[in-house]
């Protein structure tokens, strides 16, 4: 390779996600030189394959609801049907002019675009499109798949959520594996779409990763949405013939579908990239990064889904910028990873922060929890939606989890956060006044009832 084609910078990011690309923007916007190095679309599974396209159909299932149950508010309106080519059209612009707008953004901050399949070649070095870029710091941000199980081939009718995002229509039956985020974020689309839909769950609840309590509200509502769900149901094997897909669990039992989405868990890309022979510490796949997101070798720095943790789209955004910030000299805050917000925009949306009832009792000797039904809250009566604010507080301390359901809830999460993240006691929230009427209020109205002056509530 000739001299002319090795370029040296401050940072050199592998992978124009999330992670990488909220790196590259607060590196160049704090002075350093930037090269980014992706080999698809920037923005990542975020923009082009999860969190934005995704949204957009839960989206377009709402108006579908919406259409459906005009009658229950004395609007007559008919549901017709789904016409998957026009909700693409819809999906694929918010994708595309967002996907636009970041382009843009790279663009204006004098970032070194680099488009290729990267590979780290030495602790300081990434190669790419023919080129040799030099950092003084690297960061790995390669992001993640979606996974398989041993033995189920992704194809034809058997998909994960890249290939079941762009479906030119509406399945009649579908089976969805795995009763995690996309599982029932994916479920609650294409029931809202029309379909008729199974979720097979291993784990003996759905959303098992949220406190007890919103898996159980989750089961109910979906119950009455007609979404059928079998937990602690392993699954055995698939077979496709013709159009139909025979899924078969352990028990024995046999589900036909038209559709079977696996939604098992995401993987990171870290393997043919050169991490392990650089000497990059790994575990079962993911890079080890210490709360610095510093790795093992010197110099190099993982963000967003290859680390161990939550794979959140924010964590990632959250994590560059720490980086850059960190590069740059400006010692930021440690994330506290339990207080980045979590959403899930099924219907009914799911929002938490903080601990889960369970995991509050094993780290205080005491603890109090509290649960505002939505059913003394007005504006959520208005939008006809149940659910509950769950809080759970050390006693007599801060509020160390925020626990909620019911539809848009996913908007309350950013007070949830805050009250999370500045260790706010029941007190300290109930002395601020709340919009009524909001659902927000909701969040108001359960920290004067943990605070021990209820309004809508009982004590
Ligand atoms: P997940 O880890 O949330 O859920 C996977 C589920 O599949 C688990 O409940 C697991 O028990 C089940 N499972 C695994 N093997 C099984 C088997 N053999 N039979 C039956 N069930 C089985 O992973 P998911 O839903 O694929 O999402 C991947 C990642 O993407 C997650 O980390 C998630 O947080 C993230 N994501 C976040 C979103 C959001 O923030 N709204 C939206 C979509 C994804």
């Amino acid at each position: 390779m000739s001299a002319e084609a090795e370029s040296t910078y401050d940072v050199v990011i592998l992978g124009g996600g999330s992670g990488g690309y909220a790196c590259a923007l607060r590196s160049a916007e704090l002075g350093l030189k930037v090269a980014l190095v992706e080999k698809g679309k920037l923005g990542g599974t975020c923009l082009h394959r999860g969190c934005i396209p995704t949204k957009a159909l839960l989206h377009a299932a709402e108006v579908a609801d919406s259409a459906r149950e005009g009658e229950q508010f004395g609007v007559k309106t008919t549901f017709e049907s789904v016409d998957m080519s026009g909700v693409n059209r819809y999906k694929d612009g918010v994708v595309g002019r967002l996907y636009k707008g970041l382009q843009g953004l790279v663009q204006s901050r004098e970032i070194d675009y680099v488009e290729g399949e990267g590979r780290l070649v030495a602790p300081d070095t990434v190669e790419a499109a023919g080129r040799r870029l030099v950092g003084r710091h690297v960061v790995l941000a390669t992001g993640s798949y979606a996974k398989s199980l041993p033995g189920l081939e992704i194809s034809g009718r058997v998909m994960t959520s890249d290939q079941a995002l762009s479906l030119d229509s509406v399945p009649a039956r579908v089976v969805v594996l795995g009763g995690g985020v996309i599982g029932v974020e994916f479920a609650s689309v294409f029931k809202s779409f029309g379909a008729e839909v199974t979720i097979v769950e291993a784990l003996p609840r759905l959303v098992a990763a949220e406190d007890e309590a919103i898996s159980k509200q989750l089961e109910r509502s979906f119950r009455k949405r007609k979404i059928a769900f079998k937990t602690g149901a392993r699954f055995a094997g698939a077979e496709q013939h013709g159009d139909v897909v025979t899924v078969s669990l352990e028990s024995g039992e046999t589900i036909e579908a038209d559709l079977l989405l696996v939604a098992v868990g995401r993987g990171p890309v870290t393997i043919g990239v050169g991490y392990e022979e650089a000497g990059v510490a790994m575990d079962r796949g993911y890079v080890l990064a210490d709360e610095r997101c510093r790795t093992n070798v010197d110099g190099v720095f993982a963000v967003g889904d290859i680390v161990p943790g939550l794979q959140l789209a924010h964590r990632g955004f959250a994590q560059g910028i720490f980086v850059a910030e960190q590069i740059a000299g400006l010692n930021p805050p440690v994330i506290d990873e339990l207080g980045i917000p979590r959403v899930t925009y099924c219907e009914p949306e799911i929002a938490s922060v903080g601990l889960t009832e369970a995991q509050a009792r094993e780290k205080y000797a005491e603890i109090e929890t509290y649960d505002y039904n939505l059913g003394g809250n007005g504006k959520s009566q208005i939008l006809q939606t149940q659910g509950f604010i769950k809080l759970v507080r050390e006693k007599d301390g801060p509020v160390v989890g925020v626990h909620m359901i019911g539809a848009r809830m996913a908007e309350q999460v950013g007070e949830a956060q805050l009250i999370y993240n500045w260790e706010a006691l029941p007190s300290d929230v109930a002395q601020l006044i709340h919009a009524h009427p909001t659902q927000n209020e909701a969040l108001g109205e359960a920290h004067l009832a943990l605070a021990g002056k209820p309004l809508h509530a009982h004590a």
